[in-house]
């Protein structure tokens, strides 16, 4: 490959130990595991389990368990990778640092897909979950501007999601002001989400009729494995744990330790939730709430205030959600734009709010177009192929740098290599596969974009290139002066 593609960002001052990070060494294993719980529990479970049910029947707990192996794996290469490179950042920053700009520049802009959309995702889930709440109390949103075109079932007609391009703007305001998620905010949170999942299971389970769950598996494995693919939407966010390196009480311990236990108690909970959910209404019935599954079960066990509470537990628990994700979109195409990989317009910083205020903006109305416009399975399968193919990427990097870099001081080592980087690659390979053929389409057009993005105007205006062009051109006129 043209070297130039690959040339990297220069880590030697990190590599041979003089970085100091500025950043307070505060999180411990309970402070991360609410962190990666904070990102993990949102539109998965209270939204996509509707259609998960209708896909795989009964056997979609194990489609969560299948999502939840392959969530595995990958977060054990991924806490390596981050801390390979000890400084804030993502897999972007790593990549780039150790891989090579064209490689960092897909990982950025997979990135860029995974959050945009997710925040677009979660922001349809909230909708239906806002308009369950709205009805509760009598109050109702005509049904033109409720959904997306086309995903209303009963023949209704819609054209636009309000209450969701609604939510995106007024999260957009935030965070264009520069309101951060506090650690506070998300430990709250968090016990919110974690009480209303857990006060589902308690109320529910009495009306669980075991005959619902037979047959368990009445599409077969392939409905199962076509569900696991669609619900990983469910534990995205896990990655934001081995992001926090660089802020984190001894990483080494802390960092495995937090995102198994992340992940350990999102599947339980995911795993009861469905179960109950399948065995208290048959799954051929969830066609009917499609867009608020969990508290249609309560409501038809006739639980009406207790829907109510879980309509809000979960309107509060994926606002965090898109909050996180938001932000995330914005750091990421701002790291891009600081790096010269996109235009300068996405690093622009307002002097008054001190945030990139006119592209967080410009996020925010596309991204509330979007999910006006957009059914909501569409959308969460376009962020799952994003997010599995940058964590392909990142396993098969670890894999690549074990051998290319060993003196790379690595504060997180993925255990059993290479089986573990495999075995990450092997299942989200697996889960790509499973994803509607359309949605590889949709990718591949996005990739292209990208390249297209990549060859007109990043590679000619990379910092890094600018850095090394200028580097040699001094080179040559030394040798020059030194031939003279
Ligand atoms: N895992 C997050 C959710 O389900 C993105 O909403």
């Amino acid at each position: 490959m043209n070297l130039d593609l690959l040339r990297k960002k220069d880590l030697t001052s990190i590599i041979d130990g003089s970085y100091s990070s500025p950043l307070k060494k505060e999180l411990k294993t309970f402070d991360l595991t609410m962190l990666g719980i904070g990102a993990i529990i949102g539109t998965g479970i209270f939204v996509l389990t509707g259609t998960g049910a209708l896909t795989a029947g009964p056997g979609l707990m194990i489609s969560f368990v299948i999502a939840a192996l392959a969530c595995l794996f990958a977060s054990l290469c991924y806490a390596e990778f981050a801390s390979l490179v000890p400084i804030a950042g993502s897999a972007y920053t790593y990549s780039y640092t150790t891989l090579g700009e064209i490689i960092a520049f897909i990982i950025g802009w997979d990135l860029m897909l995974e959050y945009l959309l997710s925040v677009c995702t979660v922001a349809v889930g909230w909708s239906g979950y806002f308009q369950s709440m709205l009805d509760g109390l009598g109050i109702h949103i005509p049904t033109v501007i409720s959904a997306a075109p086309g995903s209303l079932s009963h023949g209704a007609v819609s054209y636009f999601n309000l209450p969701a391009a609604l939510v995106i703007l007024a999260i957009a305001t935030l965070i264009s002001i520069g309101i951060k998620e506090t650690k506070r905010v998300n430990n709250i949170m968090v016990v919110i989400k974690i009480a209303v999942v857990i006060l589902f299971i308690v109320v529910a389970v009495r009306y669980v009729k075991p005959s619902n769950w037979s047959p368990l598996l009445p599409f077969g494995f392939k409905g199962v494995f076509a569900a696991s693919a669609s619900v990983f939407f469910a534990f995205i966010g896990f990655d934001a744990i081995s992001s926090s390196a660089e802020e984190t009480v001894n990483p080494s311990k802390t960092l495995p330790r937090a995102m198994l236990l992340a992940l350990g108690i999102c599947t339980i909970l995911y795993v009861v939730v469905t179960a109950i959910m399948t065995g208290v209404v048959h799954y051929s019935l969830f066609a009917n709430f499609i867009d608020r599954p969990v508290s249609a079960v309560l409501k038809m066990s006739g639980q009406n205030w207790m829907a109510g509470i879980v309509d809000l537990g979960a309107i509060l628990g994926m606002s965090t959600v898109m909050l996180v994700m938001f932000y995330g979109q914005t750091r990421i195409t701002f790291s891009m734009s600081r790096d010269g990989l996109m235009p300068k317009f996405f690093s622009n910083v307002n002097k008054k709010t001190g945030t990139p205020f006119k592209a967080t903006w410009l996020f925010g109305i596309i991204a509330a177009a979007i999910a006006g416009f957009v059914p909501l399975t569409t959308l969460a399968e376009l962020v799952n192929i994003g997010t599995l193919t940058a964590f392909i990427l990142v396993s098969y990097s670890v894999l690549r740098l074990r051998k290319t870099r060993p003196d790379v001081k690595r504060v997180f080592k993925t255990p059993w290599v290479p089986f573990v980087p495999i075995m990450s690659i092997l299942f989200c390979g697996f889960l790509i596969l499973n994803l509607n053929p359309l949605t590889w389409i949709r990718f591949v057009v996005w990739l292209i974009i990208g390249m297209i993005v990549y060859f007109s105007y990043s590679r000619k205006h990379s910092k890094v290139g600018i850095e090394e062009m200028t580097k040699n051109m001094y080179k040559v006129r030394n040798d020059v002066n030194k031939d003279l």
